[in-house]
């Protein structure tokens, strides 16, 4: 096997939904585990002295036992043009659209800083594992291609749509009904399937879509249901106020997106912390992805999303770190503070569930559920190795640690990028992680 790569170690491998059977049996960690890896894809998976045996001519890279093997983590809603202005202090939702995030976004309106700073976004979230991510861009279409081509650059799969707004916005960030179906219709034609690149039809939310607007990119999704369609869904009390005086005549928040066919089984709505029954009523009749974003709900005062309750009712459920309102480009962060609100809501998750979550659940959120998020046979080779003793504090702790899973869970807790030992990205191993192999 010409360029085969065989990486041995403990290795996460999934077996099952943690949220709709017991964690035990879903998630399961080999100790003594091997991926091997040809021309971009994960050709084999299974114990590491039988792969070696099968397999004797090809590298070879050992990541010993204080390490984990997982997919590489997929984060299924962020803003990349918000990378720069990240952690900004003291504003709620609407306030902070429009202290921070509308000038930054408005910087993008130079195609070289859109460049610039799509470079620098992926090659953060590289070297905090994360492979995959959704993101919002600018209302500019060059601010899709300048995501799509850094990616492409990166042999990274991604999902990214120009963010659509035609009112609400200030002067220069706001494009019109027509101008947004031509300009994303365009893009679609462009980089809908073109290498690891997919489109999501992105109106911002309702507050900033006129109903033409809306109707106009539910036209479009109907046009073209293979695409994601992305939105924001009752992130805050003031917003869904603001929701129901501009929709007087809408049942509520997700109505609003079902009348102008922006409800659908590849929507993903990010946030939904504030739904009411007939909402998730419908939410689960559809189909449709919720995206959970637990820093930024901490950071922006949002509230404590319904894990339990929304997964028991069959909802599929994505992870994200929802830069720049998020508060980290860390998953493993992420991982943490989405184990916080479980605390406070008296429904903690398991590490299992935090690790199924950032990978196999958002993958399975972004319909991308069969190529990547999962170590397995014919998956792409999208690998993140954490270092489980990356620093003296966790290290003292895993010392302790009665079983693996509680070494996982101190790294999910307290690591960041020291914690990612090795990324591969459709099978290349990515220069920007620090090479830790022993
Ligand atoms: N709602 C509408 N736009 C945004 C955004 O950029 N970030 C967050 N967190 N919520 C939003
Ligand atoms: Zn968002």
């Amino acid at each position: 096997m010409a360029d085969a790569t065989l990486i041995t170690g403990p290795l996460l491998r999934f077996a099952g939904d943690p949220f709709a059977t017991s964690w035990e049996n879903a998630v399961l960690i080999d100790t003594d585990g091997a991926v091997l890896v040809e021309a971009g894809f994960i050709r084999a998976v299974g114990s590491a002295g039988a792969l070696a045996t099968a397999h004797p001519d090809v590298t070879r890279v050992h990541f010993g036992p204080d390490h984990l093997i997982c997919p590489g983590f997929v984060d299924a809603h962020v803003h990349y043009p918000q990378t720069a202005i990240i952690a900004s202090w003291g504003k709620r939702l609407i306030d902070w659209l429009n202290t921070y995030t509308f000038p930054e976004e408005m910087r993008l309106s130079d195609p070289d800083y859109a460049k610039a700073i799509a470079s620098r976004y992926l090659d953060l979230v590289l070297t905090h594992g994360t492979t995959t991510v959704a993101s919002y861009c600018t209302i500019e279409p060059h601010s899709v291609d300048a995501l799509f081509d850094a990616a492409a650059g990166r042999n990274m799969r991604i999902v990214a749509g120009k963010t659509c707004m035609d009112r609400n916005a200030p002067d220069g960030l706001r494009d019109t009904a027509q101008s947004a179906y031509d300009d994303s219709k365009a893009l679609i034609d462009r980089w809908h399937g073109t290498g690891r690149a997919h489109y999501a039809i992105t109106p911002r939310f309702t507050p900033t879509s006129t109903p033409d607007q809306l109707a106009a990119l539910g036209a479009l999704w109907a046009e073209r249901p293979d695409c994601l369609m992305q939105t924001h869904l009752s992130e805050q009390i003031d917003e869904i106020s603001w929701v129901r005086e501009l929709h007087p005549q809408a049942r509520d928040y997700l109505d609003t997106y079902e009348a102008h066919g922006l409800l659908g089984e590849r929507g993903l709505y990010g946030h939904a912390i504030h739904l009411e029954p007939r909402e998730i009523d419908r939410l689960a009749e559809t189909g449709a992805a919720l995206v959970h974003c637990p820093t930024s709900n901490t950071f922006i005062g949002s509230g404590l999303f319904d894990m339990t309750g929304l997964t028991a009712r069959g909802i599929p459920v994505g992870l994200a770190t929802d830069t720049g309102g998020g508060s980290s480009f860390s998953m493993l962060r992420t991982m943490a503070a989405a184990y916080e609100i479980g605390q406070l809501r008296g429904t903690p998750l398991h590490a299992a569930q935090l690790m199924w979550l950032a990978t196999a659940g958002s993958a399975r959120s972004l319909h991308l559920g069969d190529q990547i998020g999962t170590l397995a046979q014919g998956f792409e080779a999208d690998i993140c190795v954490l270092n489980l003793a990356s620093t003296p504090a966790i290290a003292q702790r895993v010392d302790q640690a009665s079983g693996f899973w509680e070494a996982v869970f101190a790294t999910i807790m307290m690591g960041d990028d020291r914690a990612v030992a090795g990324v591969w990205v459709a099978g290349e191993r990515q220069p920007a992680a620090s090479a830790t192999a022993i």
